[in-house]
């Protein structure tokens, strides 16, 4: 859209457009965002806020659609064309660089369960482009056709990103154990939960591959964590209070070789009031240390929360079988598995950072 006028004071440029709107920029933000100050090839500003001095609009005036606006006192002059004001006609929250707000769920997304093959999602970018924004709006996806070979994870992951190493791995083994470490290492029902609620920053996502499953149940669970908050949000705003501003203490504490630790909310916002972050795994928080006239509201709470996170309303329940895998959002969506009493069951997983899925997409999307 093109540009019939400017006008400025000291501080302010006014720009009217054709369509008979008009906005005002910020002459100090104007100067901050001179297409010169970004380096030619890397885009990046190449200087600091602090190395401007404090500056006014001495002049503005309009060619064709290109605004000439000298800064003083530095007496410099710099051009902005009509496009640029248009794709930041808006400095009040546009969004940019903020993910989709993301689909919510419940059991309904039971009907919709669907496995995609692996080796179309390797040479067909806008089916791997389906697949990754299911995973970013839904918080889950499913994948099928991977080899049921140790370490084939890794395919899945080299889809989008990088595996997030940590002290249990690049990947780690999810399977009946003689002298368990961990109640995903056995063969009862694991309720649902969050991973690694004791790491900073929590594992973004987490992909769980099947490589034999010969069980008797050891059905995969998950749940929306942020459709629960909502609802928590919604009907019993108290406890919502209560635990998005009350942190807890989390910690796995591993014979002197890791003391991992966090002091998180167990819904975590923005600071637009977004949800963010929901954290909930009953073996590795610690004691609460919420003040006295608080630990009972909060106990209210928190059972809300474990309640409506078990509810069979707002779960999926499906079984993997040996080379299908599943990808969620580990600071969103809970999983947990039914128990099982023979045959074997053998998973691999590993983490995954969310940049790396977010940038993917826009990746995908840039080259169609
Ligand atoms: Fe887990």
């Amino acid at each position: 859209m093109g540009i019939v006028a400017v006008g400025h004071d000291r501080d302010w440029l006014e720009v009217r457009f054709e369509d008979g709107t008009t906005q005002r920029y910020l002459g100090t933000w104007l100067r901050d965002n001179i297409t010169t100050g970004r380096h030619r090839d890397a885009g990046q500003r190449t200087f600091d806020i602090n190395s401007l001095p404090e500056m006014t609009i001495a002049g503005a005036s309009l060619h064709a659609d290109t605004v000439t606006v000298t800064f003083a006192p530095e007496g410099l002059d710099a051009t902005f064309d009509a496009a640029w004001f248009c794709l930041h006609r808006s400095t009040s929250g546009t969004g940019r660089g903020v993910t989709p707000r993301p689909t919510l769920w419940g059991d309904e997304q039971q009907g919709s369960l669907e496995f995609a093959d692996h080796p179309t999602l390797v040479c067909d970018p806008a089916r791997l482009h389906d697949w990754l924004t299911g995973i970013r709006d839904l918080g889950f996806g499913l994948l099928e056709n991977l080899p049921a070979t140790p370490g084939s994870i890794l395919e899945a992951v080299d889809l989008f990103g990088y595996v997030r190493e940590t002290n249990y791995g690049r990947i780690f083994e999810v399977r009946d154990e003689p002298e368990p470490a961990n109640l995903a290492f056995t063969r009862l029902e694991i309720g649902m939960h969050t991973d690694n609620p004791y790491r900073d920053p929590v594992p973004g996502l987490q992909i769980l591959h099947c490589l034999v499953n010969e069980s008797d149940g050891g059905d995969s669970r998950l749940a929306d964590g942020f459709a629960v908050a909502e609802r928590i949000r919604s009907d019993h705003p108290e406890a919502f209070q209560l635990l998005t501003t009350h942190p807890v203490w989390f910690r796995y504490l591993d014979g002197g070789s890791a003391d991992l630790q966090a002091y998180k909310p167990l819904i975590q916002l923005d600071s637009r009031g977004q949800v963010t972050c929901v954290r909930y795994n009953s073996r590795s928080a610690q004691a609460f240390d919420m003040p006295a006239d608080v630990m009972a509201g909060y106990y209210r709470a928190y059972r809300i929360l474990g309640d409506l996170l078990h509810d069979p309303g707002a779960r999926i329940e499906f079984r993997l079988e040996a080379g299908q895998l599943m990808a969620f959002d580990n600071q969103r969506v809970l999983h947990g598995r039914t128990a099982y009493t023979a045959g074997a069951r053998h998973l691999q997983g590993c983490y995954v950072d969310k940049d790396s899925l977010h940038s993917r997409i826009r990746v995908l999307e840039a080259a169609r």
